[in-house]
């Protein structure tokens, strides 16, 4: 909020460092909380203990060094209130720290007009100079999209608006899983069972494939008291789909077709649900494609010396990574990364893929949201690249989260136990044109379907959100659909109720936009305080959540924020102002919060509905 005072601030202080050989560390700016005053602060202790550690100046203890530098600094600072750094109030040097306060009517001006000033900008970082890679929805293919598959694709999507917005140059990437006995499995069962039967509907041809792929497991599964004819049947089914897999793997035409027609109506169910949920992907890398290429960094590897070529002894092609690294305890242990029989595993894949991230899109860093299972997987890969001596290897982050299973247990595709998203959407959106029949009865028919689905989907991304992504979720659909307390729509419902004293507002003939400028010359309620405070945390909430690759700090922002205007809402109230100044003042805080709101839930990939 305060960069420019800080900068220039800071451009002070650096001078007179220099000036008077002082060594200067690093300075971190904080807010100070509201106690009458708003300011932020900075303290002196690390600059102290260079100073110390150089032998410099007295022999004074540390604290009593960093109030000294404080004092010092405040009277430079004071000197120099020449009016290039506007608004303050006074400064003061307090234990070590140098505080800074300003006017609040000046601050709070400042807040609203900046935030009604940038609009849909309000808390973009500036640039980075950094390009991010994020990964994620690559579901494995031809097994329908469900809702654990939903976690994964909101919170890469979530975290790509946060690092986006923060500063960096962002890429989105998808990688589906297309190979493998178990997508090959279904290829099997339609071309010798269901050929030609497939259903029109995108989505129903999508959840088909599953169909198939239960039923072909259960066919292919050793049952209790099989007779001999059972067992024959059974051996001979297995013997095809191997066979199957075999020619796929020898680049078979005619196999190769129809798993590419496959994976085609998987695909189209992906991009619909990643439409559905608002989702622009720019880079689709296949499993299939880095095959390949992982072969020939096989290679590269073992020629390298960072991998062993045990095959001569009738082995495999393993890397030691401990050993590599220097480590005397295990931690990534030991990893094959061709089988004997020339064949690549998931890791040789993983390996290739990153080449091209780092090679071809040039990536500085790069983030996979993968399921918490597979953590030590891309321990492994990272471990590896690092070995192979790609920089970027430092900056690799798995965002992993926790398992989602059902009230009944854990999903699994192989007994068609899932929690399909598509069946979970639909029932948002008819619950909620349930509760909108009776209480909205004045939101237009057609505008209905729209806004249910924005609050259904509010409430089912939220509910994805608000958990922290390492712990498990138990998908409960009546509580991820639930509208009260810690939701998705509570928040939407803070969005509409400003819009809704806004548009009043103007039907008494005043525009939102229009008003002049915001003076808050007067004495603001305990509510205004908080709310200000709030918005002004914003663009902080941006870069921490996006620092820690946390989109649950944006949540719980998001939420708070939407709690201070709940309570703002109930406790002031605005169209009844009678003083007309304060009254313009307030509209244009209920516009600036409308707008922070709107931001924030843009970031969590919410849509921000004007009625509700
Ligand atoms: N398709 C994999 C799965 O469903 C996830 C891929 C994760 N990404 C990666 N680069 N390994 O388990």
């Amino acid at each position: 909020m305060f960069q420019k005072e800080q900068q220039l601030i800071e451009e002070k202080i650096k001078a007179y460092c220099q000036a008077n050989d002082i060594a200067l560390a690093e300075l971190k700016w904080q807010p100070i909380p509201f106690s009458g005053e708003w300011g932020f602060a900075t303290s002196f202790f690390q600059t102290a203990a260079n100073e110390a550690k150089l032998g410099k100046g007295d022999k004074a203890p540390v604290p009593q060094k960093a109030q000294g530098i404080a004092e010092q600094v405040k009277d430079i600072l004071r000197r120099a209130q020449d009016g290039s750094v506007e608004g303050i109030s006074r400064i003061e040097a307090v234990k070590g720290y140098l505080n800074v306060y300003f006017k609040t009517s000046d601050y709070a001006r400042r807040v609203v007009d900046e935030v009604l000033a940038s609009k849909a900008d309000f808390g973009r970082g500036a640039s980075k100079g950094e390009r991010v890679m994020v990964e994620y929805a690559q579901p494995n293919m031809l097994h329908s999209f469900h809702i654990g598959h939903a976690r994964n694709t909101i919170l890469g999507e979530v975290l790509a608006r946060l690092v986006e917005f923060a500063g960096f140059e962002t890429i989105r990437a998808s990688y589906p899983g297309d190979l493998g006995l178990g997508v090959i499995t279904v290829v099997w069962m339609y071309e010798k069972f269901h050929k030609g039967q497939e259903p029109q509907d995108v989505h129903e041809r999508g959840q088909w494939l599953l169909k198939l792929y239960v039923e072909a497991t259960a066919m292919l599964e050793k049952k209790e008291n099989e007779i001999p004819e059972q067992t024959a049947q059974r051996e001979a089914f297995e013997a095809e789909r191997r066979e199957m897999y075999r020619q796929w793997d020898a680049g078979d035409s005619y196999v190769r077709e129809l798993w590419k027609t496959l994976r085609e109506w998987s695909l189209e169910e992906l991009r619909d649900i990643l439409r559905m949920l608002d989702v622009k992907m720019d880079v689709w890398f296949y499993e299939s494609e880095v095959d390949e290429p992982s072969k020939a960094i096989v290679e590269e590897l073992i020629a390298r010396g960072i991998a062993d070529d045990e095959r001569p002894q009738g082995g495999a092609v393993i890397v030691k990574i401990d050993e590599k690294l220097g480590l005397t305890k295990e931690k990534y242990r030991t990893n094959v990364i061709l089988r004997g029989d020339g064949t690549t595993l998931y890791l040789t894949k993983d390996l290739a893929l990153a080449k091209v991230k780092f090679e071809q899109y040039h990536v500085d860093r790069s983030i996979y949201v993968v399921d918490v299972r597979q953590s030590l997987h891309l321990q492994q890969a990272f471990a590896i690249l690092k070995l192979w001596g790609f920089p970027q290897a430092e900056k690799c982050h798995h965002l992993g989260y926790g398992f989602v299973s059902l009230p009944e247990g854990a999903m699994s595709a192989r007994r068609g136990r899932v929690a399909l998203f598509k069946e979970v959407y639909d029932e948002a959106i008819k619950r909620v044109l349930s509760v909108e029949a009776e209480k909205s009865a004045d939101i237009p028919a057609n505008e209905r379907e729209k806004i249910a689905a924005q609050i259904g989907l509010g409430a089912l991304v939220y509910s994805m959100l608000s958990v922290d992504n390492n712990k498990d979720i138990v998908f409960d659909i009546n509580e991820a659909l639930s509208f009260d307390g810690r939701t998705g729509p509570y928040i939407q419902n803070a969005h509409v109720r400003a819009n809704s004293i806004l548009k009043k507002s103007k039907i008494e003939g005043r525009k939102s936009d229009d008003l002049g400028p915001s003076t808050f010359d007067y004495e603001l309620t305990k509510h205004e305080i908080e709310l200000i405070e709030k918005i002004s945390h914003f663009p902080n909430a941006v870069q921490q959540a996006a620092e820690e690759y946390r989109p649950l700090v944006m949540a719980a922002y998001a939420y708070d924020l939407a709690n201070t205007f709940h309570s703002f809402y109930h406790a002031v109230n605005v169209l009844q102002t009678e003083d007309e100044k304060v009254k313009r003042a307030r509209l244009r805080l209920v516009a600036a919060a409308k707008q922070t709101i709107a931001n924030a839930l843009r970031l969590l990939d919410i849509q921000a509905p004007d009625l509700m």
